[in-house]
Protein backbone atom coordinates (compact mmCIF):
# COMPACT_ATOMS: atom_id res chain seq x y z
CA UNK A 1 0.00 0.00 0.00
CA UNK A 2 1.30 3.33 -0.28
CA UNK A 3 1.31 5.97 2.02
CA UNK A 4 -2.20 7.45 1.50
CA UNK A 5 -3.71 4.48 1.28
CA UNK A 6 -1.73 3.40 4.58
CA UNK A 7 -2.84 6.63 6.27
CA UNK A 8 -6.82 6.27 5.17
CA UNK A 9 -6.57 3.03 6.17
CA UNK A 10 -5.00 2.97 9.75
CA UNK A 11 -5.22 6.43 11.03
CA UNK A 12 -8.50 7.92 12.29
CA UNK A 13 -10.52 10.01 9.71
CA UNK A 14 -10.36 13.07 11.53
CA UNK A 15 -8.50 15.27 9.00
CA UNK A 16 -9.48 16.12 5.17
CA UNK A 17 -6.22 15.82 4.19
CA UNK A 18 -5.20 17.10 0.67
CA UNK A 19 -3.83 14.94 -1.74
CA UNK A 20 0.05 16.04 -0.77
CA UNK A 21 2.51 13.41 0.82
CA UNK A 22 5.42 16.05 2.62
CA UNK A 23 8.53 14.65 2.28
CA UNK A 24 11.63 16.80 3.09
CA UNK A 25 12.08 20.49 2.86
CA UNK A 26 14.31 23.44 3.64
CA UNK A 27 13.11 26.53 4.81
CA UNK A 28 10.06 27.80 2.74
CA UNK A 29 10.18 24.52 0.67
CA UNK A 30 9.02 21.65 0.91
CA UNK A 31 8.80 18.35 -1.69
CA UNK A 32 6.18 15.70 -2.00
CA UNK A 33 6.55 11.87 -3.35
CA UNK A 34 7.28 12.86 -6.83
CA UNK A 35 9.97 15.87 -6.07
CA UNK A 36 7.55 18.10 -6.73
CA UNK A 37 8.80 21.53 -5.24
CA UNK A 38 5.99 23.78 -2.72
CA UNK A 39 6.89 27.10 -1.66
CA UNK A 40 5.07 26.69 1.98
CA UNK A 41 2.64 29.78 2.97
CA UNK A 42 1.52 28.10 5.81
CA UNK A 43 4.45 26.87 8.23
CA UNK A 44 2.80 23.52 9.31
CA UNK A 45 -0.50 25.99 10.72
CA UNK A 46 2.46 28.63 12.96
CA UNK A 47 4.48 26.00 13.75
CA UNK A 48 7.74 26.00 11.66
CA UNK A 49 8.72 29.22 12.41
CA UNK A 50 11.78 29.32 10.82
CA UNK A 51 10.95 26.87 8.52
CA UNK A 52 12.02 23.71 7.94
CA UNK A 53 14.95 22.08 9.10
CA UNK A 54 16.59 25.72 9.82
CA UNK A 55 20.03 24.62 10.51
CA UNK A 56 20.60 26.46 13.74
CA UNK A 57 17.18 24.68 14.89
CA UNK A 58 18.09 21.32 14.00
CA UNK A 59 21.78 21.65 15.75
CA UNK A 60 20.36 23.12 18.97
CA UNK A 61 18.01 20.11 18.85
CA UNK A 62 20.35 17.71 17.64
CA UNK A 63 22.81 18.39 20.02
CA UNK A 64 20.55 18.46 23.09
CA UNK A 65 19.33 14.44 21.60
CA UNK A 66 22.93 13.39 22.34
CA UNK A 67 22.46 14.63 25.84
CA UNK A 68 19.12 13.44 27.63
CA UNK A 69 16.10 13.28 25.52
CA UNK A 70 13.45 12.79 28.59
CA UNK A 71 13.57 13.22 32.11
CA UNK A 72 10.85 13.23 34.25
CA UNK A 73 9.41 16.80 35.73
CA UNK A 74 10.27 15.07 39.17
CA UNK A 75 13.85 16.50 38.69
CA UNK A 76 15.51 19.56 36.92
CA UNK A 77 16.64 20.24 33.33
CA UNK A 78 18.67 22.64 32.04
CA UNK A 79 17.36 23.32 28.68
CA UNK A 80 13.43 24.01 30.51
CA UNK A 81 15.12 26.71 32.82
CA UNK A 82 16.94 28.75 30.39
CA UNK A 83 13.57 28.31 28.16
CA UNK A 84 11.98 29.39 31.44
CA UNK A 85 13.85 32.48 31.92
CA UNK A 86 14.27 33.29 28.77
CA UNK A 87 10.43 33.89 28.15
CA UNK A 88 9.74 35.54 31.62
CA UNK A 89 12.49 37.85 30.89
CA UNK A 90 11.13 38.78 27.57
CA UNK A 91 7.78 39.13 28.68
CA UNK A 92 7.80 40.21 32.36
CA UNK A 93 5.47 37.26 33.26
CA UNK A 94 6.84 35.69 36.48
CA UNK A 95 6.53 31.69 36.19
CA UNK A 96 5.79 29.18 33.35
CA UNK A 97 4.23 25.69 32.97
CA UNK A 98 5.41 23.92 29.98
CA UNK A 99 2.83 21.40 28.50
CA UNK A 100 2.73 19.90 24.77
CA UNK A 101 0.28 21.63 22.89
CA UNK A 102 -2.03 24.66 22.75
CA UNK A 103 -4.56 23.34 24.34
CA UNK A 104 -2.93 21.78 27.31
CA UNK A 105 -1.43 25.96 27.59
CA UNK A 106 -4.75 26.22 27.71
CA UNK A 107 -6.19 24.07 29.99
CA UNK A 108 -3.49 25.37 32.47
CA UNK A 109 -4.57 28.98 31.89
CA UNK A 110 -8.06 27.91 33.15
CA UNK A 111 -7.23 25.26 35.96
CA UNK A 112 -5.11 28.28 36.93
CA UNK A 113 -7.47 31.21 36.59
CA UNK A 114 -10.53 28.92 38.35
CA UNK A 115 -7.89 28.23 41.40
CA UNK A 116 -6.60 31.55 41.97
CA UNK A 117 -10.32 32.78 42.44
CA UNK A 118 -11.16 30.07 44.80
CA UNK A 119 -8.41 30.46 46.67
CA UNK A 120 -9.13 34.03 47.10
CA UNK A 121 -13.00 34.21 47.23
CA UNK A 122 -14.28 30.97 47.12
CA UNK A 123 -15.82 27.95 44.50
CA UNK A 124 -18.55 29.78 43.35
CA UNK A 125 -16.52 32.57 41.70
CA UNK A 126 -15.57 30.10 38.11
CA UNK A 127 -17.02 31.41 35.22
CA UNK A 128 -14.35 32.12 32.38
CA UNK A 129 -15.85 34.53 29.62
CA UNK A 130 -14.51 34.09 25.84
CA UNK A 131 -15.66 35.37 22.80
CA UNK A 132 -17.78 34.05 20.05
CA UNK A 133 -16.08 32.64 16.96
CA UNK A 134 -13.29 31.64 19.40
CA UNK A 135 -11.00 28.83 19.26
CA UNK A 136 -8.94 27.51 21.98
CA UNK A 137 -8.64 23.61 21.29
CA UNK A 138 -9.89 20.37 21.07
CA UNK A 139 -9.40 19.21 24.39
CA UNK A 140 -13.01 18.99 26.98
CA UNK A 141 -12.54 22.38 28.60
CA UNK A 142 -10.28 24.15 25.63
CA UNK A 143 -13.37 23.08 23.37
CA UNK A 144 -16.02 24.56 26.38
CA UNK A 145 -13.77 27.26 26.12
CA UNK A 146 -14.66 27.44 22.34
CA UNK A 147 -17.20 30.17 21.65
CA UNK A 148 -18.32 28.41 17.78
CA UNK A 149 -22.14 26.55 18.67
CA UNK A 150 -21.16 23.80 15.31
CA UNK A 151 -18.25 22.20 17.50
CA UNK A 152 -20.37 22.13 20.66
CA UNK A 153 -22.60 19.15 19.31
CA UNK A 154 -21.68 15.42 19.91
CA UNK A 155 -19.30 15.42 22.88
CA UNK A 156 -21.85 16.77 25.65
CA UNK A 157 -21.97 17.45 27.91
CA UNK A 158 -19.28 20.00 28.09
CA UNK A 159 -17.74 21.86 31.58
CA UNK A 160 -20.17 24.23 32.85
CA UNK A 161 -18.76 27.71 33.55
CA UNK A 162 -18.21 29.19 30.23
CA UNK A 163 -19.98 32.47 29.07
CA UNK A 164 -19.10 33.30 25.29
CA UNK A 165 -19.55 37.61 24.49
CA UNK A 166 -19.76 38.83 20.76
CA UNK A 167 -16.02 39.97 19.55
CA UNK A 168 -15.68 43.58 19.94
CA UNK A 169 -19.12 44.96 21.92
CA UNK A 170 -17.69 46.22 25.49
CA UNK A 171 -21.34 46.13 26.70
CA UNK A 172 -22.14 42.81 25.96
CA UNK A 173 -18.87 41.44 27.92
CA UNK A 174 -19.42 43.68 30.64
CA UNK A 175 -22.98 42.45 31.27
CA UNK A 176 -21.83 39.23 31.51
CA UNK A 177 -19.48 40.01 34.45
CA UNK A 178 -21.48 39.29 37.05
CA UNK A 179 -20.16 38.27 40.80
CA UNK A 180 -19.31 34.67 39.31
CA UNK A 181 -16.85 35.49 36.59
CA UNK A 182 -13.30 34.90 37.74
CA UNK A 183 -11.47 35.33 33.88
CA UNK A 184 -11.79 36.25 30.35
CA UNK A 185 -9.78 34.73 28.07
CA UNK A 186 -9.35 36.17 24.24
CA UNK A 187 -7.55 36.15 21.54
CA UNK A 188 -6.22 39.02 20.34
CA UNK A 189 -6.46 38.10 16.76
CA UNK A 190 -8.94 35.23 16.04
CA UNK A 191 -7.20 32.81 14.22
CA UNK A 192 -9.21 30.02 13.21
CA UNK A 193 -12.24 31.78 12.71
CA UNK A 194 -10.87 33.94 9.79
CA UNK A 195 -7.95 36.03 11.14
CA UNK A 196 -10.30 38.80 12.71
CA UNK A 197 -8.07 41.25 14.47
CA UNK A 198 -9.81 42.55 18.03
CA UNK A 199 -9.71 46.40 18.26
CA UNK A 200 -7.59 48.24 20.78
CA UNK A 201 -10.11 50.46 21.88
CA UNK A 202 -12.21 47.11 23.00
CA UNK A 203 -9.53 45.13 24.22
CA UNK A 204 -7.80 48.71 26.35
CA UNK A 205 -11.66 48.52 28.19
CA UNK A 206 -11.74 44.80 28.62
CA UNK A 207 -7.88 44.81 30.18
CA UNK A 208 -9.42 47.60 32.37
CA UNK A 209 -12.43 46.66 33.62
CA UNK A 210 -10.88 43.19 34.42
CA UNK A 211 -8.43 45.00 36.64
CA UNK A 212 -10.56 46.65 38.26
CA UNK A 213 -12.84 43.56 38.95
CA UNK A 214 -9.73 41.34 40.04
CA UNK A 215 -11.03 39.64 37.46
CA UNK A 216 -8.32 37.85 35.43
CA UNK A 217 -7.63 38.38 31.47
CA UNK A 218 -5.76 35.52 29.86
CA UNK A 219 -5.10 35.92 25.79
CA UNK A 220 -4.92 32.78 24.10
CA UNK A 221 -1.11 33.65 21.71
CA UNK A 222 -1.28 30.07 20.60
CA UNK A 223 -1.51 31.15 17.44
CA UNK A 224 -0.59 35.02 17.56
CA UNK A 225 2.45 33.82 19.69
CA UNK A 226 6.29 34.02 19.06
CA UNK A 227 7.07 36.40 16.41
CA UNK A 228 4.31 35.31 14.36
CA UNK A 229 2.63 38.98 14.60
CA UNK A 230 5.13 40.99 14.48
CA UNK A 231 5.89 41.34 18.18
CA UNK A 232 7.34 38.71 20.09
CA UNK A 233 3.38 38.47 21.57
CA UNK A 234 0.88 40.61 20.34
CA UNK A 235 -0.33 41.30 23.61
CA UNK A 236 2.81 43.33 23.31
CA UNK A 237 1.40 45.84 20.65
CA UNK A 238 -1.89 45.76 22.16
CA UNK A 239 -0.47 47.94 25.02
CA UNK A 240 -1.93 44.91 28.10
CA UNK A 241 -0.53 43.36 30.41
CA UNK A 242 -2.41 39.82 31.07
CA UNK A 243 -2.38 38.24 33.97
CA UNK A 244 -1.92 34.94 31.83
CA UNK A 245 -0.56 34.21 28.45
CA UNK A 246 -1.02 30.99 26.60
CA UNK A 247 1.40 29.87 24.07
CA UNK A 248 2.73 26.47 22.00
CA UNK A 249 2.56 26.60 17.63
CA UNK A 250 5.71 28.30 17.09
CA UNK A 251 7.41 28.21 20.49
CA UNK A 252 9.38 25.05 19.52
CA UNK A 253 9.84 25.50 15.76
CA UNK A 254 8.42 22.26 14.99
CA UNK A 255 8.58 20.42 18.37
CA UNK A 256 5.52 20.17 20.60
CA UNK A 257 5.71 22.28 23.73
CA UNK A 258 3.33 24.08 25.18
CA UNK A 259 3.55 26.80 27.35
CA UNK A 260 1.33 28.96 30.01
CA UNK A 261 3.22 32.26 31.45
CA UNK A 262 1.81 33.30 34.88
CA UNK A 263 1.71 37.03 35.81
CA UNK A 264 2.28 38.38 39.02
CA UNK A 265 -1.24 37.53 40.71
CA UNK A 266 -0.86 34.22 39.55
CA UNK A 267 2.75 32.97 39.87
CA UNK A 268 1.74 30.87 42.95
CA UNK A 269 -1.52 29.75 42.40
CA UNK A 270 -0.39 26.51 41.08
CA UNK A 271 1.69 24.33 43.64
CA UNK A 272 3.04 20.95 43.84
CA UNK A 273 0.50 18.49 42.42
CA UNK A 274 -2.20 20.57 41.46
CA UNK A 275 -0.83 20.32 37.92
CA UNK A 276 1.69 18.52 36.01
CA UNK A 277 2.45 16.72 32.42
CA UNK A 278 4.57 13.77 31.79
CA UNK A 279 6.54 15.20 28.64
CA UNK A 280 5.72 18.69 29.28
CA UNK A 281 9.03 20.85 28.85
CA UNK A 282 10.80 17.90 27.50
CA UNK A 283 14.47 18.99 26.88
CA UNK A 284 14.32 18.46 23.35
CA UNK A 285 11.47 20.27 22.41
CA UNK A 286 12.55 22.87 25.06
CA UNK A 287 16.25 23.67 23.09
CA UNK A 288 14.15 23.76 20.01
CA UNK A 289 12.74 26.38 21.58
CA UNK A 290 15.71 28.22 23.12
CA UNK A 291 16.95 28.34 19.54
CA UNK A 292 14.00 30.15 18.30
CA UNK A 293 13.07 32.16 20.88
CA UNK A 294 16.69 33.81 20.93
CA UNK A 295 16.53 34.57 17.52
CA UNK A 296 12.63 36.59 17.53
CA UNK A 297 14.97 39.71 17.98
CA UNK A 298 13.50 43.38 16.56
CA UNK A 299 15.32 43.01 12.96
CA UNK A 300 13.33 39.88 12.39
CA UNK A 301 10.37 41.03 14.24
CA UNK A 302 10.69 44.43 11.56
CA UNK A 303 10.93 41.74 8.75
CA UNK A 304 7.81 40.21 9.88
CA UNK A 305 5.87 43.47 9.89
CA UNK A 306 7.75 44.72 6.14
CA UNK A 307 6.84 40.95 5.10
CA UNK A 308 3.16 41.37 6.41
CA UNK A 309 3.02 44.79 4.72
CA UNK A 310 4.27 43.61 1.45
CA UNK A 311 1.99 41.16 1.49
CA UNK A 312 -1.69 43.01 2.30
CA UNK A 313 -0.22 45.73 -0.54
CA UNK A 314 -0.01 42.90 -2.89
CA UNK A 315 -3.42 41.66 -2.10
CA UNK A 316 -5.65 44.70 -1.28
CA UNK A 317 -6.17 45.74 -4.77
CA UNK A 318 -5.75 41.99 -6.24
CA UNK A 319 -8.34 41.29 -8.61
CA UNK A 320 -10.75 38.70 -6.73
CA UNK A 321 -9.72 39.66 -3.38
CA UNK A 322 -12.84 41.26 -1.49
CA UNK A 323 -10.74 41.99 1.94
CA UNK A 324 -7.13 41.34 3.37
CA UNK A 325 -7.50 40.65 7.54
CA UNK A 326 -4.44 40.18 10.13
CA UNK A 327 -1.37 41.42 11.36
CA UNK A 328 2.45 40.44 10.92
CA UNK A 329 2.38 37.47 9.29
CA UNK A 330 -0.81 35.90 10.20
CA UNK A 331 -3.12 37.08 7.15
CA UNK A 332 -6.60 36.29 6.50
CA UNK A 333 -8.01 37.04 2.73
CA UNK A 334 -11.81 37.06 1.65
CA UNK A 335 -12.38 36.40 -2.40
CA UNK A 336 -15.27 36.00 -3.91
CA UNK A 337 -14.76 32.58 -4.30
CA UNK A 338 -14.40 29.18 -2.52
CA UNK A 339 -11.69 29.27 -0.14
CA UNK A 340 -10.54 25.42 -0.13
CA UNK A 341 -11.19 25.48 -3.77
CA UNK A 342 -8.61 28.02 -3.95
CA UNK A 343 -5.92 26.47 -2.17
CA UNK A 344 -6.61 23.15 -3.14
CA UNK A 345 -5.55 25.31 -6.71
CA UNK A 346 -2.58 27.08 -5.44
CA UNK A 347 -1.23 23.66 -4.58
CA UNK A 348 -1.50 22.10 -7.98
CA UNK A 349 0.30 25.44 -8.49
CA UNK A 350 3.22 24.65 -5.77
CA UNK A 351 2.08 26.75 -3.11
CA UNK A 352 0.62 25.87 0.27
CA UNK A 353 -1.71 28.14 1.33
CA UNK A 354 -3.99 27.64 4.45
CA UNK A 355 -7.98 28.14 4.91
CA UNK A 356 -9.89 29.73 7.86
CA UNK A 357 -13.76 29.54 7.95
CA UNK A 358 -14.25 30.80 4.55
CA UNK A 359 -10.89 32.71 4.22
CA UNK A 360 -7.64 32.06 2.69
CA UNK A 361 -5.14 32.07 5.37
CA UNK A 362 -1.23 32.34 4.98
CA UNK A 363 1.45 31.86 7.99
CA UNK A 364 4.72 31.64 6.24
CA UNK A 365 8.11 31.02 8.19
CA UNK A 366 9.15 34.24 9.54
CA UNK A 367 12.43 33.57 7.71
CA UNK A 368 10.49 33.13 4.61
CA UNK A 369 13.08 34.60 1.80
CA UNK A 370 11.63 37.81 -0.06
CA UNK A 371 12.00 36.31 -3.88
CA UNK A 372 10.33 32.90 -2.36
CA UNK A 373 7.33 35.01 -0.89
CA UNK A 374 7.14 37.07 -4.02
CA UNK A 375 6.85 34.47 -6.25
CA UNK A 376 4.05 32.49 -4.26
CA UNK A 377 1.83 35.94 -3.90
CA UNK A 378 2.15 36.05 -7.40
CA UNK A 379 0.62 32.56 -8.15
CA UNK A 380 -1.93 32.79 -5.65
CA UNK A 381 -2.77 36.56 -6.86
CA UNK A 382 -3.17 34.34 -10.29
CA UNK A 383 -5.35 31.35 -8.53
CA UNK A 384 -7.42 33.91 -6.89
CA UNK A 385 -8.19 36.10 -9.85
CA UNK A 386 -8.67 33.09 -12.37
C1 LIG B 1 -5.75 30.29 19.33
C2 LIG B 1 -5.57 28.81 19.47
N1 LIG B 1 -5.67 28.25 20.67
C3 LIG B 1 -5.51 26.92 20.84
C4 LIG B 1 -5.24 26.10 19.79
C5 LIG B 1 -5.05 24.63 20.01
O1 LIG B 1 -3.72 24.29 19.87
P1 LIG B 1 -3.27 22.76 19.73
O2 LIG B 1 -3.78 22.27 18.43
O3 LIG B 1 -1.77 22.81 19.80
O4 LIG B 1 -3.86 22.03 20.89
C6 LIG B 1 -5.12 26.64 18.51
C7 LIG B 1 -4.86 25.78 17.34
O5 LIG B 1 -5.10 26.11 16.22
C8 LIG B 1 -5.29 28.04 18.34
O6 LIG B 1 -5.19 28.62 17.14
Amino acid sequence: MDIKQLDNTYIANTYSRASFVAMSGKGALVRDEDGKEYIDLGSGIAVNSFGICDDEWTHAVEEQLHKIQHISNLYYTEPQARLAQMLCERTDMKKVFFGNSGAEANECAIKCARKYSSDKYGARRSTIITLIDSFHGRTMAALSATGQESMHVHFGPFLEGFKYAPANNFAALEALCDGTVCAVMLELVQGESGVNPLDKAYVDKVAALCAERDILLIVDEVQTGNGRTGSLYAYMQYGIKPDIVSTAKGLAGGLPLGCTMLGEKVENTLSAGTHGSTFGGNPICAAGAISIISRIDDALLEEVKKKGEYIKSELEKAPGVISVTGLGLMIGIETEKNAKDLALQCLQKGVIVLTAKSKLRLLPPLNIKQEELKKAIQILKGVIAQ
